[in-house]
């Protein structure tokens, strides 16, 4: 199952609950993009204008290894660079400022979409990210676009991460919402866009549950199984 869309409109809160409910995998692909990030900061290959050095990027990434582990208690997959778990560092403001020019170089979604690809060959999986439903599962069995209008979206993030005690401002965090909104949509590879096969959910009004509800129903259309008995 592909669920694709804009940053911070709770794709992934939606597709881990979605997966919990049908008893499929989850898979957070931006999670993905944001560890080799992370990777990237740590050897210090962002120039004072944000820009990585690709060239000695590109030279690393055999030294890369992305990878999920199930937290014990609560069954969901954290996020792994080179084995240490990076599910929380993976998370903060600076790494979201920087990830949607690592996400644009080729080298780095051939290498993810491959291994994407790879952890979708048993099926039951929901894969949440910006091109699963358009380049890394075209046939996917349902194919979700979620979005939310920028406000409604900086201002969920906003608040999930002063719930962590991270210190933001609100107009930095819709000013990066908006900039990630523009580079994912008009990257040269893969960018941003609605399937055309696939149906738009946008959440700006909606509570989570009347989401899951709706997610519920489509997945009960498509599969036609019901996800009542797990
Ligand atoms: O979903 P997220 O905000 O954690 O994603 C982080 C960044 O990674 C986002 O700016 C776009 C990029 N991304 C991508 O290009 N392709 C994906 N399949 C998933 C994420």
């Amino acid at each position: 199952m592909a669920i694709d869309g804009h940053s911070s409109c709770g794709k992934s809160t939606m597709a881990k609950s979605l997966a919990a409910k049908v008893g499929y995998i989850y898979v957070d692909t931006g999670a993905m993009y944001r560890a080799v990030t992370l990777f990237a900061m740590r050897q210090g290959l962002f120039d004072a204008q944000g820009q990585p050095d690709a060239a000695r990027l590109e030279a690393l990434v055999p030294q890369i290894e992305v990878s999920f582990r199930l937290d014990p208690a609560t069954h969901l997959p954290l996020v792994c660079l080179n084995g240490e778990v990076v599910e929380e560092a993976v998370r903060t403001l600076e790494v979201s400022s920087h990830v949607s020019a690592i996400a644009a170089l080729p080298f780095v979604r051939e290498a993810l979409t491959r291994q994407q690809q790879r952890m979708g060959e048993e099926k039951g999986i929901v894969m949440d990210g910006r091109d699963i439903g358009t380049v890394v599962f075209p046939q996917a069995e349902l194919k979700v676009f979620v979005t939310a209008s920028a406000e409604v979206r900086a201002q969920r993030r906003y608040l999930e991460l002063t719930a962590k005690g991270q210190s933001v401002a609100f107009e930095d965090i819709l000013r990066n919402v908006q900039e990630r909104d523009y580079i994912d949509s008009h990257r040269e590879l893969a960018p941003l866009r609605q399937a055309d096969d696939a149906l738009v959910l946008d959440n700006s009004e909606l509570t989570r549950e009347e989401q899951m509800q709706w997610l519920l129903d489509r997945f009960e259309e498509r599969t036609g199984a019901s996800a009542s008995c797990n």
